[in-house]
């Protein structure tokens, strides 16, 4: 007999989210697949920065959605594998694949389970994954298990401060709401829509696990990576606070002044 345990019927919930997600993100601007089509590269410069070159290099790519991350990485030299939990999300990549003719390839698998019996040069995750799992543990386990020795491993996320501000700021400036540091059980949002159109409703839930700097860093040094760089910066990607403003560079955000950072990387090896 099986037992569908608690984070199994999570994980579920959040893959059936990003199924009904990937028809309405495939169509926006914001993932811009036009412009990738047109030649385009869906990175920005902190992705690669944070990579370097990745010609005539292997490729993993965890949490990859509908693959327009790993298909720029193969566009600039890389073999790449993307992975993704989202049925929809696989299929769709596995369609533009074909249709671009790069060298990329598409697995759907939760990322902490993932084996797919064999390593890489460079392994890369970014922008929006860490809060969907619940066990960093199982997947820094499974960085490990794909990198090849001498190998590089990159990660940039936001902050994980962010998760803890109530994204209505209070008469006296920023209010917390969910506490910084909070174990097992997730943040439930019983009706989560998108961040490309935040006025339309998929009524599907979401679960949201915060995960503070010191926990991200101890689940790689005890997967056995030795981290080799980290940096933290005054600008994200989106906006996940009305508080924040356009940067100057275009696709960024920050808050004025640059109080404190909204995002952070970390550079890691396998020796
Ligand atoms: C915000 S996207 C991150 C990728 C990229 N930054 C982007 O914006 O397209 C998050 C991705 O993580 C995937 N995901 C969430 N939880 C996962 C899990 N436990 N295992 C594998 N994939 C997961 C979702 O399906 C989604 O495609």
């Amino acid at each position: 007999m099986t037992t569908t345990t608690a984070n199994e019927t999570w994980l579920a919930a959040n893959a059936a989210l990003w199924d009904a997600r990937v028809p309405v993100h495939t169509d926006s601007d914001w993932y811009d697949l036009r412009g990738f089509r047109a030649g385009g590269l869906a990175l920005d410069d902190i992705e690669r920065a944070g990579v370097g070159d990745p010609a005539g290099r292997s490729l993993l790519h965890l949490q990859c959605h509908f693959g327009l991350g790993t298909l720029s990485w193969a566009r600039l030299g890389a073999d790449a594998v993307g992975v993704d939990f989202s049925a929809a999300a696989v299929e769709r990549a596995r369609a533009l694949a074909a249709e671009s003719g790069l060298n990329a390839r598409f697995e759907q698998a939760e990322v902490s389970a993932l084996d797919l019996g064999r390593t890489f040069d460079i392994c890369f995750t970014s922008w929006g994954v860490l809060m969907w799992l619940p066990d960093l543990g199982g997947w820094a386990r499974a960085v490990a298990r794909h990198l090849s020795p001498g190998g590089r491993f990159f990660l940039a996320e936001g902050h994980p401060h962010l998760f803890i501000w109530d994204d209505v700021p209070g008469r006296d400036g920023y209010r917390p709401l969910h506490p910084y540091f909070r174990h097992g059980e997730p943040v439930v949002d019983a009706e989560a829509g998108t961040y490309v159109d935040p006025a339309l409703a998929l009524g599907l839930p979401q679960y949201r696990w915060n995960h503070p700097l010191s926990e991200v860093v101890s689940a790689l040094a005890g997967a056995g990576l030795r981290i080799t760089g980290m940096a933290e910066y005054p600008v994200l990607p989106w906006q996940p606070l009305p508080w924040m403003t356009a940067a100057d560079e275009p696709g960024w955000w920050r808050i004025p002044g640059d109080p404190f950072p909204l995002s952070f990387t970390i550079t890691a090896t396998k020796d």
